[in-house]
């Protein structure tokens, strides 16, 4: 049967940008809706309109966002709070995941998950500003995997909207194996919604998790749509349907043209479009062929190029056994 589950896309800071959103939702099935990548708290009273950009409502949003904040100051994050609220938002996340140490050293992202006073503290400034609407996205832990279950009494006390985990530590960053033990006991323990984030990339991946985990309804995807943009699809629909070459091709088109628009400079562009085929080439046959081609390119004369050649001899999609994540 095709599943109803709810499915959301995971910021990817970089990759997941409201143009990419936008153009996604325009090409492909998109996901139910989306959290934007973290925006960081400040020190001062007003918010530069920049840093409020990729979620604002007025630049168009084809796919309901929730905007996310990092950060460890309970003042600053009612600053930004409240500036959500000024664009119409009455959700929003906190990002207690970030495993990059010098992010989670300084207590913000994951960091912020060891620092128990703190992380009670920006939880209740968010239920105070965004009530019913204040998520937060957590790992399993730092080193170990044992530190959410810690949290989840605290977790528990404050109403949240949802709680997304990724089922990996810090530690792991974004490689080696989810847990999925340590994400069951988490489950079971929380008394929020819980959305499962970590390593879908085909149906059968979803389909695992969801023959394990049923009463989840909830899933977050993140860098197996940045690989196969048709996921959503392919996810939702128990027969998907054929991944058209035309449709990538149009969707990479209009991303390096909005692109240029949006931002300054043909570097910029450049950059942008090898961090997205950083993981696109995964789903191609000689994906590894054509990343090299990609990455070395200096000039978006050299890119167009590259890319031109790929879409004349079309390698073709790898087989979804090639991209599976969940054993
Ligand atoms: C390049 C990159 C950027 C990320 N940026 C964010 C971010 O801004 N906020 C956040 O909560 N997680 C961020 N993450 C983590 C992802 O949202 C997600 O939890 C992780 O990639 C695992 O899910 P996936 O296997 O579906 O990609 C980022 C991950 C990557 C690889």
């Amino acid at each position: 049967m095709d599943t109803t589950d709810d499915f959301c896309l995971a910021p990817l800071r970089g990759v997941t940008v409201r143009t990419f959103r936008n153009l996604h939702a325009l090409w492909f099935m998109p996901p139910d809706r989306a959290v934007a990548p973290f925006i960081p708290t400040f020190a001062g009273a007003k918010v530069k309109p920049i840093l409020l950009k990729d979620v604002d409502p007025d630049l168009g949003q084809a796919v309901p966002v929730v905007p996310q904040v990092i950060g460890k100051d309970p003042e600053q994050l009612r600053t930004l709070l409240r500036s959500f609220k000024a664009l119409g938002y009455s959700c929003a996340d906190l990002n207690a995941g970030c495993p990059w140490p010098f992010v989670a050293k300084k207590g913000r992202g994951a960091g912020l998950m060891r620092e128990a006073a703190a992380f009670a503290r920006m939880l209740e400034i968010g239920c105070e500003e965004m009530p019913g609407g204040f998520s937060v996205k957590v790992r399993l832990g730092m080193d170990k995997p044992d530190l959410l279950l810690q949290r989840m009494e605290l977790i528990n006390s404050f109403p949240l909207r949802e709680v997304a985990v990724h089922a990996r530590t810090a530690k792991q960053m974004y490689e080696g194996r989810v847990q999925l033990e340590p994400f069951a006991a988490a489950l079971a323990a929380c008394r929020h919604p819980v959305v499962y984030n970590g390593d879908i990339r085909t149906r059968g991946d979803y389909a695992r998790l969801k023959a394990r985990f049923p009463g989840v309804t909830r899933w977050m995807i993140g860098r197996g749509l940045a690989t196969d943009p048709f996921l959503i699809e392919r996810v939702r629909r128990e027969v998907a349907g054929e991944r058209e070459v035309a449709r990538l091709k149009g969707f990479l088109d209009d991303f390096v043209a909005a692109s240029a628009e949006e931002l300054y400079g043909p570097v910029s562009v450049l950059g942008r479009m090898k961090e997205l085929w950083g993981y696109l080439h995964l789903s191609l046959r000689q994906g590894e062929r054509v990343w090299n081609g990609v990455k070395i390119c200096r000039t978006m004369d050299e890119y167009h190029r590259v890319v031109e050649g790929v879409f004349e001899t079309f390698p073709g999609f790898v087989e979804d056994e090639a991209l599976r994540g969940i054993e």
